[in-house]
């Protein structure tokens, strides 16, 4: 699904990113963690093409998306949430959700229009669907902006949904949640889990990554410490190191 061979970015004299190689197979749910400033969002950014590489191969599906801007990207199926949630904070829940959905070969393929008035049965299904599967039905109408934190960040977990993506990229998608809401986060992701999407996530909050990883790639300086399956990662040492001698706070 997705392969990244030596990837780089560097920020001046930082190197974000630095030589990185990574392979995440269809349908897994792929964690990538690592210490604050390891370049976790560096290299989702990369890969979502918000962010040039410095050197390096990007292969989704086999082909090189290098070339590619972010909406083309976007349309060949990589979908993505922020660190900083970014909505439509002046459109309503609903909307936001709707204008996920026009990517421009949707808009040629249905026909504007019928989109457009959100008469198409389909859409307003896949729409309802989104809604219910982040408990936000009931706040459909509700201006972006005025919803909470949790709900903000389920509505931004739909609205990359929205887009039918064959590759969904999540950044820290738990930060600032409770418990609770991590609980059910863990739910909806697993609850993706067979469902044609293959999930790269980027995590802080070591209970989910543990949780509904399939393996885990940890990084430091930009670089990868080390792979291997939840249980490999919490018994390496170099990654205990890497948190315990790299992580402030
Ligand atoms: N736009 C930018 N300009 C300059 N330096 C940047 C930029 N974006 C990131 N960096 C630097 O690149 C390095 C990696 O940052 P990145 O945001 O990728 O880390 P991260 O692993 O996502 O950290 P966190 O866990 O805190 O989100 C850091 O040293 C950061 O300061
Ligand atoms: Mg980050």
């Amino acid at each position: 699904m997705l392969e990244l061979r030596s990837l780089a970015r560097h920020f001046g004299g930082v190197r974000a990113v630095d030589g990185l190689n990574l392979t995440v197979q269809d349908g897994q749910i792929f964690g990538l963690i690592g210490p604050n400033g390891s370049g976790k969002s560096t290299t989702v950014n990369v890969i979502a093409g918000l962010l040039p590489p410095t050197a390096g191969t990007i292969l989704f599906r086999g082909e090189d998306i290098g070339p590619l801007p972010t909406h083309r990207r976007l349309r060949a199926g990589i979908a993505r949430t922020f660190q900083n949630i970014r909505l439509f904070g002046q459109l309503s829940v609903w909307q936001n959700l709707w204008v996920a959905q026009n990517s421009a070969e949707d808009l040629a393929r249905r026909g504007f229009f019928t989109r457009w008035l959100g008469g198409q049965s389909g859409v307003r299904d896949e729409i309802a669907r989104l809604l219910e599967f982040s408990g936000l039905a009931h706040k459909q109408n509700e201006l972006a902006a005025n919803l909470a934190f949790g709900e903000q960040r389920r509505l931004e977990l739909a609205r990359a949904l929205a887009a039918r993506p064959k590759l969904l990229l999540l950044d820290e998608p738990a930060a600032g949640m409770n418990s609770e809401e991590v609980g059910q986060l863990r739910e909806r992701i697993l609850s993706l889990r067979g469902s044609g999407v293959t999930i790269l996530l980027v995590e802080h909050v070591m209970e989910l990554v543990m949780g509904v990883t399939d393996r885990i790639a940890v990084l430091n300086f930009g670089q990868k410490i080390a792979e291997g399956t939840p249980a490999e990662i919490q018994a390496h040492p170099a990654v205990r190191k890497a948190y315990l001698g790299g992580e402030a706070a």
